[in-house]
């Protein structure tokens, strides 16, 4: 059995129906559904907030992985909490005091991730690490689906020495450009939960199975 778990991106999805589409990726074999919010401010694209979260959450049981790309998130972690969101991930650079928002996701009984971009080093990692259930590297400026994957296994293998470390069961997650070819390089660095927007949606649901276990085998 595989430890790898793989996180569907909605972003990819047929947006004009979302009941249909979260059905069929979960039916699929989706471990986690990662959700990405956008806010038009700290990326430069807007996607949905925590009314279309909670209109998803009846569709599926499966754990809701919302991706907060909102600068502050501060605010609407409540929001996203109540919405449904199992794990809550932030981006470091989104809020002036990630210790906080951290615990603040804690504190409504939520998983708490931390997110870095590709150019953002590990060390805002340093002192973090008894705070976070999650660790997201991004491999893609975040934004948009189908971008190409930048190269980042030293980080991702960097990161792995750090949760191994603590000897606690966090989630080192990656996403942005994830296919047949990407997933292998990822996992050999270490990671164990894959985000796929494009690769697992743009052959329509007939194949969403087929590509989950293909991320999961190679
Ligand atoms: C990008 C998002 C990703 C995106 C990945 O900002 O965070 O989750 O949906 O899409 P693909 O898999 O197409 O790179
Ligand atoms: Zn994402």
């Amino acid at each position: 059995m595989s430890n790898i778990k793989i996180a569907p991106s909605m972003l990819s999805c047929d947006f004009s129906n979302l009941e249909k589409e979260l059905k069929a990726i979960d039916h699929a074999g989706a471990d986690y559904i990662h959700l990405d919010v956008m806010d038009g401010h700290f990326v430069p694209n807007i996607t949905f907030g925590p009314p279309v979260v909670a209109a998803m959450r009846p569709h599926t049981g499966k754990v809701f992985d919302v991706h907060l790309m909102i600068n502050p998130a501060a605010p609407y972690v409540e929001a996203f909490a109540k919405a449904g969101a199992d794990i809550i991930s932030i981006h470091a650079e989104a809020d002036e005091h990630t210790h906080r928002v951290l615990q603040q996701i804690r504190a409504l009984g939520k998983k708490a991730g931390i997110v870095l971009n590709p150019a953002t080093p590990t060390s805002v990692l340093d002192h973090l690490m008894d705070d976070v259930d999650l660790i997201l590297v991004m491999t893609v400026n975040p934004g948009f689906g189908g971008q190409s994957y930048i190269s980042l296994e030293d980080k991702i293998a960097d990161i792995r020495a750090r949760i191994d470390k603590t000897g606690r069961d966090i989630d080192l997650q990656v996403d942005g450009g994830i296919t047949d070819e990407t997933a292998k390089l990822v996992k050999e660095a270490g990671a164990n939960v894959l985000v796929a927007g494009t690769y697992v949606f743009k052959d329509g649901a007939e194949s969403y199975a087929d590509k989950i276990r293909t991320l999961k085998e190679v």
